[in-house]
């Protein structure tokens, strides 16, 4: 297996990067690119490291060196919020980059499954997929944005509340990524039971998760340890679908059946060539029915933001 981060000598960059040197299958190997010049400095660092993972390092202009033969691509590149910020007020800067390195993976690595990490999330990857499809390369089964640290937010919160054992705590975090287009299920985890305000206040704790770093980090960035460790985790479990594992499932924003927006975050099963299958994520309460019509119009527009950026 062969993985590409693009954005690799960054905050989520570096950490991501080291998580998939320790844990990535023996044999793998681990192409780093970012336009900093220390990016090959920050290979050589990690391939000191003593794993059976083969890591290269890549900056400038052009990331097609890194690309080749790339079977993932995880997309961290950009620039990330300060204090006072929404998530939207990237787009200005980011949107652009997403497409210039979409472009990219698109004349490279075609068959790769691509994660975009970088925000705003609900938009970049509908970029992704324009770009994609004006290559003539989209494979909607191939195109994730990675929601992966809304749920591990969700598991730990919820574990920390109620006093159960996070290794057993599995939430479904749906919609997309960011405010109130982030959806915990709450009313499905086992063994968890909430009041209507512990709900409500939960809810809203998983979805300022993001400001909550971003403000404890005081203008020095949002957050990159817990989202290297979500993107390690969503990208190895690419990998496992990829290589065949059975039952390897994950929450995502992924361009799914349309029936609440033509992009969604949602459980999938993942395979041998990206989404298996796009899975139920079972009955909401009243509250999370009304959470999801309360967002549908944001997230559509944040979508469509995106589709006219490329067109
Ligand atoms: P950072 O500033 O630490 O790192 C970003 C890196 O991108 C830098 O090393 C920079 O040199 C590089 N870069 C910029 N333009 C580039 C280009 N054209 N090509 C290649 N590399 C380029 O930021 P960070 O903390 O790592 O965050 C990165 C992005 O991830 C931000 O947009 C942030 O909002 C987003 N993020 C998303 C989630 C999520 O849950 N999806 C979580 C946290 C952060
Ligand atoms: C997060 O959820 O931590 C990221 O999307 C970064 C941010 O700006 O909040």
């Amino acid at each position: 297996m062969k993985v590409a981060v693009l954005g690799a000598a960054g905050g989520i960059g570096q950490a991501l990067a080291l998580l998939l040197k320790n844990r990535l299958p023996a044999g793998s190997e681990l192409s780093l690119y970012d336009i900093a010049p220390v990016t090959p400095g920050v290979a050589v660092d990690l391939s000191h490291i003593p794993t059976d993972v083969k890591v290269k390092g890549f900056c400038g202009e052009d990331p097609s060196p890194a690309l080749v033969g790339a079977d993932v691509v995880l997309i961290s590149a950009g620039v990330a919020r300060k204090p006072g910020m929404d998530r939207s007020d990237l787009f200005n800067i980011n949107a652009g980059i997403v497409k210039n390195l979409v472009e990219k993976c698109a004349a490279s690595c075609p068959q790769a499954l691509i994660g975009i990490i970088t925000n705003p999330v609900n938009t970049t990857v509908a970029i992704a997929a324009e770009v994609l499809k004006k290559a003539g390369v989209y494979d909607k089964r191939r195109l994730f944005g990675i929601t992966t640290l809304d749920v591990i937010r969700a598991e730990t919160f919820v574990a920390e509340a109620k006093g159960l054992n996070v290794d057993k705590v599995r939430v479904n975090v749906i919609g997309g990524h960011s405010g109130v287009t982030i959806l915990p299920l709450l009313s499905q985890i086992e063994g968890a039971n909430f009041s209507a305000e512990e709900v409500a206040a939960m809810t809203k704790r998983i979805q300022n998760a993001g400001t909550e770093v971003v403000e404890a980090k005081a203008g020095g960035g949002s957050a990159t340890l817990s989202m290297g460790q979500a993107a390690c985790r969503f990208g190895l479990s690419l990998i496992k679908g990829l290589q065949g594992e059975a039952n390897v499932i994950e929450c995502a924003y992924v361009e799914g059946n349309g029936e609440h927006a033509s992009f969604f975050a949602q459980p999938i099963l993942l395979g041998k060539h990206g989404v298996e299958t796009i899975l139920d994520y079972g009955k909401l309460s009243a509250f999370e029915q009304e959470a999801m019509d309360g967002m549908l119009a944001t997230l559509k527009a944040d979508i469509q933001l995106g589709v006219d950026f490329v067109k």
